[in-house]
């Protein structure tokens, strides 16, 4: 596998990431052109390569599954990789709402999602997510059982509050990007997006009845971290 290597060893920690994530993936993932051809015309059309890893897509759905969702939001959904892992999770009669304020990116998702035979399931929200969220319920969208946070990172704590809001309760709201290298963890970060994240944990715990956790994550996206919150019953 890793020949001589070890961690931290010669080979560099990022690359031994990568390559158990690529060992994990063959272990436990199936082949699935529908996924890589999303990806490929992802590349394809420039888009940055940010999507969840397979890994995390499938952890995403098995998430949806074990909470039975069968109405998921999802803020950021760049070519509608991660839309495609949750939206699969759903029963028949479910349905993913994704939120996306680039129009390229909302019409490869599109493209995406209909290659992947998804859209009877899956509504697009073009515009910026803190415009749309407000009317969501109000066009009774809601109540969702899984959010799936994972836009612009300054906006974190307000699209939390939304996501709360629109919860059913015991409902489940995962936010991606929450460690950042650790930079989350330095006080004199001036990046916006690092910032957005620690305004944003330094309020949830002030949330009554929100039970949160977080986890710190390596692979082929590098380090970064999932937070899980339960919204209360
Ligand atoms: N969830 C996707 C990755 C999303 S990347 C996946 O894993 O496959 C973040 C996305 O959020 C980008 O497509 C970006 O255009 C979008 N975004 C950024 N700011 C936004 C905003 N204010 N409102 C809605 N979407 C936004
Ligand atoms: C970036 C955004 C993401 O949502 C992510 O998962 C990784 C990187 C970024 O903007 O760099
Ligand atoms: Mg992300």
């Amino acid at each position: 596998m890793t020949g001589s290597s070890r961690p931290g060893g010669e080979k560099g920690a990022e690359a031994l990431w990568a390559e158990i994530d690529r060992l994990l993936e063959s272990s436990l993932l199936p082949e699935d052109p529908v996924l890589s051809s999303a990806l490929a015309e992802s590349a394809r059309a420039g888009l940055p390569p940010i999507q969840v890893s397979p890994t995390q897509g499938r952890l995403l759905q098995l998430l949806a599954r074990a909470l039975g969702a069968r109405n998921i939001l999802e803020i950021g959904t760049l070519g509608g990789y991660s839309s495609i892992w949750l939206a699969r999770a759903l029963p028949e009669g479910g349905k993913l709402v994704t939120l996306e304020i680039d129009p390229r990116h909302a019409e490869l998702a599109r493209q995406n999602l209909e290659r992947a035979g998804l859209l009877d399931r899956v509504t697009i929200r073009r515009g910026a997510a803190i415009e749309s969220l407000p009317r969501l319920a109000e066009e009774g969208l809601g109540p969702f059982d899984l959010t799936f946070i994972d836009a612009d990172k300054e906006s974190t704590l307000e699209y939390f509050r939304h996501a709360l809001a629109l919860s059913r309760p015991g409902g489940l709201i995962v936010v991606d990007n929450v460690v950042r290298e650790g930079a989350v963890g330095d006080p004199g970060t001036r990046d916006p997006s690092v910032r957005g994240i620690q305004r944003f944990l330094a309020e949830v715990r002030r949330m009554a009845g929100v039970e949160a956790t977080a986890i710190q994550t390596v692979g082929s996206k590098g380090y970064d971290g999932f937070l899980l919150a339960r919204v209360p019953s």
